[in-house]
């Protein structure tokens, strides 16, 4: 399983160390930036993670911006990218058993790495249920293609 990462500057702390807790976990991972505590627009990241994704150089990616909302907007836009926002390890399960999540989305200014760490866990510790709820996933990319077909 190799996990790609993107953040913008909020986001960045955070990014550093879920870096650091998949190197203990010898989860491989892909950095996709950014690179410092410079401003950036998380626009661009949460691009740069679907993009990964799609292109199959990652299985999942997390974001991080600084509350996880903009970057996790940004992915959504990406016709294939089912990206939630999460802050508590039982949604953190959830979005991957019902909703087969495939980026996760943190607040850097939201939540502590602790938190963090167990909320990545979980999620990648968790298997998609499938059954009633492939075919609500389903549903969801029924929606985004009928407005993709709409010009
Ligand atoms: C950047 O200041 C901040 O707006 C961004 O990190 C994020 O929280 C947006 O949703």
């Amino acid at each position: 399983m190799v996990v790609g990462l993107a953040s913008d500057h909020g986001g960045y702390l955070l990014k550093e160390d879920i870096k650091n807790h998949l190197e203990e976990r010898k989860i491989q991972y892909i950095d996709l930036g950014t690179y410092s505590e410079e401003s950036v627009d998380y626009p661009e990241f949460g691009e740069k993670a679907a993009e990964a994704i799609l292109s199959g150089k990652c299985d999942y990616a997390i974001v991080f911006c600084g509350t996880g909302i903009g970057i996790s907007i940004a992915a959504n836009k990406v016709p294939g990218i089912r990206c939630a926002v999460v802050s508590d390890v039982f949604s953190a399960k959830m979005s991957k058993a019902h909703n087969n999540v495939n980026i996760l989305a943190l607040g850097g200014r939201v939540i502590g790495k602790g938190l963090a760490s167990e909320i990545v866990d979980a999620w990648l510790d968790t298997e998609f249920i499938g059954g009633r709820h492939e075919r609500r996933v389903q549903k969801i990319h029924e929606v985004e293609n009928k407005y993709l077909n709409k010009k």
